[in-house]
């Protein structure tokens, strides 16, 4: 009935996630608010897990790409999971750390990491630094001899494929700004150096073709591009490389219309392409590491609001007003993302209108969505717009100055926060 698996109504007509009335959770916390599912992300985890260990055997690991969402709290329930992690920045670093996370199961991303980001990977040792650049090299080559680690390290790779998704999350392509490029011969003459490196170890190769993309199929070919190039650099520079980590970017349901096929079966062809292709190429099967953000955290969450004004244009549109905005919500402003939405408080009522749902910021642009089929929503009605999970808390800002929503995980009826709402304090915390 709804577009996430963990949305339900119960007897009062109001909608629940996970088993917890969203009503009574906007009451308890307040609107906007952030509501993520324990259960579900654990499930999803272990969906991930099972999958890789089934199709794959023991030589593979789930990172969770922490750039989806990421606070300490989220990091305690994947690292419990037993998943690695994805972080992109020194606050991602920082937030697994003082949340306890086993810092050797992490990948450390970037294409232009500072030389403090690397000195602190260096320093707490993550699992893998993954190198997108050759001044990136050097500049770790200095760090690691000055502290005296010889970290492991996986080159970040363009396998020149071409995933069909929104222009702007496509990174497998020849012209991205990540990694190095293969056709014109930079990957293979930075793997060369590498090898020669006394402060790195070449460990792993990296890639990743894009996000929120249904074809298994250039997860297939990128796969098969990785393992040729593995194969050259055995075949020429007698060299062996041991993890290929190939990403994530698996797209997940945000309407009814949306069919993504189940982990499962991505897990199930990929893992058959790897190891037919090694067989093939006569080279040993690498570990192999995904790095799954949306599909872990998205379906898990959804936003509250409650609605303020209401607009009728004659013969236009009609404006749902909201006590939220682009600053918690960015994806629509930014790519036209489309949510399911629902009147929370009104869950077991017929659909009748159809609304565009504004944001509170000066800006004409910041709506929610636009013609979305809605119950009927008057002043102090609630709204949940689902599968909000991912890229949501993680891309918030402070537009016009506004606070931050807090962040609530529900588990098994019971609700607790993750993330305090920000004050007006904090809104002004750094200023002097
Ligand atoms: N690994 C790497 C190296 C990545 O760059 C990303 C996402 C992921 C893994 C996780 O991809 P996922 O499974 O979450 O699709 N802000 C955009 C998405 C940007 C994705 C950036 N990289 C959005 O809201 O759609």
């Amino acid at each position: 009935m709804f577009v996430s698996e963990n949305l339900n109504v119960n007897g009062k007509g109001n909608l629940t996630i996970g088993g917890t009335d969203t009503v009574e959770l906007a009451e308890k916390y307040g609107t906007p608010l952030y509501v993520m599912d324990e259960q579900l992300i654990r499930k999803n985890c272990r969906r991930f897990n099972e999958s890789i260990h089934k199709f794959y055997g023991d030589k593979g690991r789930v990172h969770y790409a922490g750039k989806a969402f990421s606070c300490m709290e989220m990091c305690r329930i994947i690292g419990s999971e037993g998943l690695g992690l994805d972080a992109v920045s020194i606050g991602e670093l920082y937030t697994a750390v003082k949340s306890g996370f086993d810092v050797s199961k992490i990948g450390f991303h970037g294409n232009n990491k500072t030389d403090e980001e690397l000195r602190y990977a260096v320093e707490i040792g993550v699992g893998h630094i993954i190198v997108d650049n050759i001044s990136e090299l050097h500049r770790l080559e200095k760090i690691a001899s000055e502290k005296g680690k010889r970290p492991h390290i996986m080159f970040r790779i363009k396998p020149g494929i071409d995933a069909h998704t929104h222009d702007f999350v496509k990174t497998g392509q020849i012209d991205s700004k990540f990694g190095f490029a293969l056709e014109t011969g930079e990957a293979y003459e930075a793997v060369k150096e590498a090898i020669t490196c006394e402060n790195v170890e070449l460990y792993g190769l990296h890639c990743h073709i894009g996000s929120q993309i249904f074809d298994i199929d250039p997860f297939e070919e990128a796969a098969k591009v990785m393992l040729e190039f593995i194969s050259k650099i055995k075949n020429e520079l007698n060299y062996e490389i041991q993890g290929l980590n190939l990403g994530g970017g698996f797209g997940i349901k945000y309407l009814n219309e949306h069919d993504p096929q189940p982990f499962e079966v991505f897990m199930e062809r990929v893992s058959k392409i790897v190891m037919s292709e090694c067989e093939k190429l006569n080279i040993s099967r690498p570990f192999i590491y995904i790095e799954p953000g949306r599909s872990i955290a998205a379906p898990a969450g959804i936003t509250l609001y409650t609605v303020g004004a209401r607009k009728e244009i004659p013969d236009i549109r009609t404006y749902i007003s909201v006590d939220g905005s682009m600053a918690d919500s960015p994806r629509y402003i930014l790519y036209k993302s489309e949510y399911e939405a629902i009147v929370a408080n009104k869950a077991d009522e017929k659909r009748t209108e159809c609304v565009t749902i504004a944001g509170r910021c000066c800006e004409s642009g910041d709506l929610i969505g636009e013609n979305m089929l809605l119950q009927h929503a008057e002043a102090g009605d609630i709204i949940a717009v689902c599968a909000t999970g991912a890229y949501n808390y993680s891309m918030s800002s402070n537009y016009n100055r506004l606070q931050k929503p807090a962040v609530v995980f529900v588990n098994n009826g019971e609700s607790r926060i993750a993330v305090k709402r920000e004050t007006l304090d904090d809104i002004i915390r750094n200023d002097i």
